[in-house]
């Protein structure tokens, strides 16, 4: 019984649909609703049943009542709307040829690809030009030219991705670039200064966790000239993070260790909940951003630099941090960020 009844659902359910004049429709809910209706027989025969059925299918026969009845009405309003609606915009075509057409939806940017236009911005204000260096790199301007041992854990299997197939004689292996700084001595390559670059790319690492994601965003601001001191370093952290998170933030720097600075810095920013007083999601008021330094001199000298006369600074770190740090954003699992779940993506 309750398949005969769905079967009777889904036959008048189409007819419904695909009707078109309102006298049809009529004979649509006689046929169905009627006093000798498809329905009305129907429910007489549930009293036949065995009396455990009967409440369940009862109320399945009720709920299909209630929902063909609902479909009737709308379809009534909307045969009759229609009539009206057609005489409507042929008199008003008749007139206007200018009527708008309908607007289709309209997407938006990845809320990473917001972040990255918004960080460009920030910088192009203070002059840094927006570069593009390659994430197929080789050893050489990701590592060695930054003055990585041989031996230093990055060039770890387990921490990089190798690529088989590429092994430059002077380059050495073909990687996926674990980070932006692989543009730095790129750069220095093209033999102009002062340089002012922002180099904005995918990194690529053997992570896969809750906060951690293969593939990731970084940007890089290299600035190299004459008299470049940790002062305008200072300077353009500070710019940044004003013009980032508010204006009510400051940076500060604190002593750390890369192999391609020497000074090399941590950077931090003032919590914004607290405003740098000390709360629950800080560190007794500042929350780690990245990583900065003045050029080491074996790295200007592989950018075939003259390290007498001209020096420089760095500074590079996670886009997807920055970009939750702003927005205050706590997700459970940072790959939620390229799993295209619409529902998550059309919150920003
Ligand atoms: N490349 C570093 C990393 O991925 C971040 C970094 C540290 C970049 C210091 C810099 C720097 O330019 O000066 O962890």
């Amino acid at each position: 019984m309750e398949e005969e009844l769905i079967k009777l659902q889904t036959n008048v359910s189409s007819l419904i649909i695909a009707c078109d004049d309102s006298d049809e429709l009529e004979n649509i809910r006689e046929n169905f609703l009627g006093k000798n209706g498809d329905l009305t027989e129907a429910i007489k025969r549930i009293g036949k049943l065995p009396a455990d059925e009967r409440p369940e299918i009862g109320k399945l026969a009720n709920e299909i009542k209630t929902t063909v009845e609902e479909m009737l009405q709308d379809k009534k309003k909307n045969l009759s709307g229609n009539a009206t609606n057609t005489i409507k915009v042929d008199a008003i075509k008749k007139l206007d040829i200018t009527l708008p057409g309908a607007k289709p939806p309209l997407g938006h940017l990845h809320l990473i690809t917001q972040a990255l236009e918004e960080i460009t911005s920030i910088f192009e204000h203070i002059g840094f030009a927006r570069v593009r260096h390659p994430e197929v790199e080789w050893d050489w301007y990701a590592f060695t030219s930054l003055n990585f041992p041989e031996n230093h854990p990055a060039r770890d299997d387990w921490e990089t991705f190798f690529i088989k197939e590429g092994i430059h004689p002077k380059k050495g292996q073909m990687i996926l670039t674990p980070h932006t700084s692989s543009g730095q001595v790129r750069e220095m390559e093209k033999g102009v200064l002062p340089i002012k670059m922002l180099n904005i790319a995918k990194c690529y690492r053997r992570q896969s966790d809750v906060s951690h994601s293969p593939m990731f965003h970084q940007f890089e601001g290299l600035v190299v000239g004459e008299n470049i001191s940790i002062t305008h370093l200072k300077g353009v952290l500070d710019y940044f993070v004003k013009s980032y998170f508010g204006p009510n933030r400051i940076s500060r720097i604190r002593p750390y260790h890369f192999q391609f600075t020497e000074p090399s810095f941590e950077i931090d920013v003032s919590c914004g909940i607290c405003n740098g007083k000390g709360c629950k999601l800080c560190k007794a008021g500042w929350l780690e951003l990245g990583g900065a330094g003045m050029v080491h001199p074996n790295v200007l000298k592989a950018g075939n630099i003259d390290t007498k006369k001209y020096s420089g600074f760095a500074f590079g770190w996670g886009v997807e941090r920055v970009l939750m740090m702003k927005e205050g954003l706590s997700l459970e699992d940072l790959r939620i960020l390229y799993s295209n779940d619409m529902r998550f993506l059309e919150q920003f």
